[in-house]
């Protein structure tokens, strides 16, 4: 009995040396954590418990035949974060430089398989140089085995990728099928072809950071939705990250107990919003103010800054916020705008997350590159994903919420269910000086008569009272209280009940 002991964890030992110390000190050379090393800083001490860790790949071309090393490129199996249960996968670079195999993808979509019967998160870390090459379309079916199983597991189970090395080729979509991507600067990358063969296709030289590094994507493509500075801080934020969110569509995110009194009055809100209604303030202030305990937890904060989106805590549970950023092209929507509040309004419905939404927007973006590059379809999205959204909505409108981003941002008549303003809201088509150029225009050679007219036109529409007369605001709120009211709203939301008609799936303008 004791040699089977000793064989056993002879065998364990071999695999968990991976593709063995040199290569172990390269990826520490690199300031990257190993793949078991990145799972025990994120999951609670002694919860992994892992699966198939004696798994070898099968290839027997370009000499692979005598190259089996155990578990074949990743870890996998479960554990826990705060004692909630996560299915989770890390791909070691020290073998095969993390690539692909066919038994590599058979143990990610086992994983993927127990998560959506079990009802758990999956969080993939990825660090791989793509399809195994030595194994051809074995590996490519692989990929596509795994790719199938994302779209499954999509509004099931919350599924969360890290980018902690390469990722190229086939190793980018998994990924990009997910709901969340975090990457770590200066040690990730990700793209479809790396600079070599750019360089070979367009002539473009670019290195492997400006092609595909964490700014590029947090900050121009907007692939990836935050980045860290290294494993540790990356791996830990997940963490934060995953407290937010249920373990699948079947769950509600879970409680916290909170240091934060539910009626908080906060009596700076009642002077945030500036005297003049062009002069920007900072929403991010606006939604600390009325959280719990201050915490926002920013999604895509390096892109689209006007529109912030996240998850804040109220009176304990989890709401996702969108809100207008006047500080940022005084708030207006725009087409990366639109995408990522519309991404984001779509997750917190698939897994029951209820919505506020902080309203301060003049309208959508003008211009002839907005309409090229066609706004009008990537702000259908976040109309189309309002109004699609089943999860309780609950609005607040601050300042300004003019024409079609009225309507676009929560409004009552796309069925958000609580709609408040504050007594500074603007509710109007436009703003005055616009509209009375345009409903007076033979007389723009009078001076007074025009700034008697906009007078006129602001003194009509330049409050909630309209709005309000006709119940398209349920109650003109005092700034101090929003915490409070917020919170109440929410509460008496719990029960929400909607059956929509029946049909397969919506048509979202992609
Ligand atoms: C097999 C691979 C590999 C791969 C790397 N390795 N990528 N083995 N298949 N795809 C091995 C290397 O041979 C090396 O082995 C070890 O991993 C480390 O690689 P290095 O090149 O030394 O590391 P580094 O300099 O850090 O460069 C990492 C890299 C580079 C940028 C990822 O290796 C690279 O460009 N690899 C190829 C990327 C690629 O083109 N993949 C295929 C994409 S096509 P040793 O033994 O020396 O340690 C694809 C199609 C799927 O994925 C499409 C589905 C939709």
């Amino acid at each position: 009995m004791p040699d089977i002991i000793k064989a056993l964890e002879n065998r364990r030992a071999e695999a968990r040396l991976g593709g063995g110390q040199r290569r172990i000190d390269v990826q520490h050379g690199k300031g990257k954590l190993t793949a078991r090393e990145r799972l025990d800083v994120l999951l609670d001490p002694d919860s992994f418990e892992e699966y198939d860790m004696f798994v070898t790949q099968r290839c027997n071309d370009f000499g692979m035949a005598d190259q089996d090393i155990p578990g074949d490129g990743v870890v996998t199996g479960w554990g826990a974060i705060n004692g909630r249960m996560t299915y989770v996968y890390s791909q070691d670079f020290t073998v095969f430089g993390g690539s692909l195999s066919e038994t590599h993808a058979l143990k990610i979509c086992k994983i993927l398989d127990l998560a959506m019967q079990n009802g758990a998160p999956v969080i993939g870390l990825n660090d791989s140089g793509g399809a195994r090459i030595q194994e051809g379309v074995d590996s490519l079916g692989g990929y596509a085995e795994v790719f199938w199983r994302n779209v499954q597991a999509s509004g099931v189970v919350p599924q969360i990728s890290v980018i902690m090395g390469p990722c190229a080729g086939g190793a980018v979509y998994s990924p990009a099928m997910t709901d969340f991507i975090y990457m770590v600067r200066d040690t990730s990358y990700m793209f479809v072809t790396g600079p070599d063969v750019v360089k070979t296709v367009t002539n473009e030289i670019v290195s492997a950071e400006e092609l595909g590094g964490a700014s590029t994507h947090t900050k121009k493509s907007s692939v990836a939705d935050a980045a860290f500075d290294n494993d540790i801080e990356t791996l830990l934020e997940v963490r934060r990250l995953f407290e937010y969110l249920p373990l699948s569509n079947r769950e509600k995110a879970p409680h916290m107990v909170v240091n934060d009194a539910v009626d908080r009055a906060e009596m700076s809100l009642d002077h945030i919003i500036p005297q003049n209604a062009n002069t920007p303030y900072d929403m991010e202030e606006v939604i600390e103010k009325i959280a719990d305990e201050g915490e926002f937890l920013q999604i895509q904060r390096e892109h689209a800054g006007n529109i912030l989106v996240g998850f804040i805590r109220l009176d304990g549970d989890t709401v996702g916020v969108v809100a207008n950023q006047p500080k940022v092209l005084a708030g207006c929507l725009d087409i990366d705008a639109s995408k990522k509040a519309a991404r984001f309004v779509r997750f917190c419905d698939c897994f029951n997350i209820p919505i506020l939404t902080l309203v301060d927007v003049p309208g959508f973006l003008p211009g002839t590159a907005q309409e090229y590059g066609g706004i009008i379809k990537h702000g259908a999205k976040l109309l189309f994903a309002y109004a699609e959204a089943t999860v309780p909505k609950v609005t607040l409108i601050t300042r300004k919420a003019y024409g079609g981003a009225y309507d676009v941002m929560a409004s009552k008549h796309i069925r958000a269910d609580i709609n408040y303003a504050w007594p500074t809201a603007e509710i109007a088509v436009m703003g005055a000086k616009g509209a009375t150029e345009i409903i007076y225009r033979s007389e723009l050679g009078d001076k007074e008569k025009i700034a008697q007219r906009t007078a006129d036109y602001e003194a009509r529409f330049a409050n909630p009272f309209v709005a309000a007369e006709r119940g398209f605001i349920d109650d003109v709120i005092l700034p101090h209280n929003s915490r409070k009211r917020l919170i109440r709203a929410f509460s008496t939301l719990k029960g929400k009940r909607v059956e929509g008609p029946p049909k397969k799936h919506d048509n979202i303008p992609l």
